[in-house]
């Protein structure tokens, strides 16, 4: 697993410009998906919701505009300049949104305190996952749900175009896009070494979640977990 202040200097490095290759390396694809965790949480009806992860806070936004107004969101990230693009954008869009200073190896969150946590994208580079997935198990109330949004290993007739893609082009891509080429060359690596969605849920359920289920998305590339005590 990757070295947490290796990851926070990465990220510190490529924040200006992440939204924007995202957007572009995903084909739109993560718009999609981020769609289907938002739909998921709506469902749960939280009042207090913590995204993790968050980087510049794309999730948090997209929440704000689908749940009701009273419902208290906040993203946490232990990256500061993500964090800031995220003030920044709820300052210009004028809504009432926290960015917090929060590392998930020690999340600054009471215990049992919140309803719905989310995490895109950010499990696959925690430095200790089982450390990482303790910490949204013990935030969260005992009947609240853990959604995470992450990439997977897709099916075996897809694997070989998944392969050249996340391990080749994706990182030239990416590179040319941002300028540094070893952050997604980590991504690349980072992407073939995470578990499957199966393996996922094991881990998921080694912290004490009970109630495990995930969907695939494009062939398994992508999976949305969910999870509950
Ligand atoms: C790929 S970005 C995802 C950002 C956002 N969730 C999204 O969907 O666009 C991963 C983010 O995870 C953050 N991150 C990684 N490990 C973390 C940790 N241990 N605690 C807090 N944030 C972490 C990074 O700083 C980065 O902003």
């Amino acid at each position: 697993m990757p070295e947490g202040p290796a990851v926070q200097r990465m990220f510190s490095g490529i924040a200006s410009r992440y939204d924007f290759a995202n957007r572009i390396l995903s084909l739109g694809l993560c718009v999609g998906w981020r769609n289907r965790l938002i739909t998921s949480v709506v469902a749960a009806q939280p009042k207090v919701v913590a995204d993790l992860a968050t980087g510049s806070g794309d999730v948090v936004f997209a929440l704000k505009q689908s749940l009701p107004a009273d419902c208290v969101i906040t993203g946490y990230d232990f990256c500061e300049p993500m964090l800031e693009l995220g003030r920044a954008r709820a300052k210009k869009e004028n809504l009432t949104l926290e960015f917090k200073q929060g590392d998930c190896m020690a999340l600054p969150i009471p215990d049992r305190s919140v309803d719905v946590v989310t995490v895109a994208y950010g499990v696959r580079n925690f430095e200790d996952r089982a450390k990482g997935l303790g910490e949204l198990r013990r935030v969260l109330r005992p009947e609240g749900t853990l959604f995470i949004l992450e990439f997977s290993q897709p099916d075996r007739w897809f694997a070989p175009f998944h392969f050249i893609h996340v391990r080749c082009i994706l990182p030239v891509l990416a590179g040319l896009l941002t300028g540094d080429f070893g952050a997604y060359k980590y991504l690349g690596t980072s992407i073939a070494g995470f578990p499957d969605a199966d393996g996922l849920e094991a881990e998921l359920k080694a912290v004490g979640f009970a109630k495990v289920s995930h969907k695939r998305m494009l062939f398994g590339t992508v999976a949305l977990h969910q999870a509950q005590a």
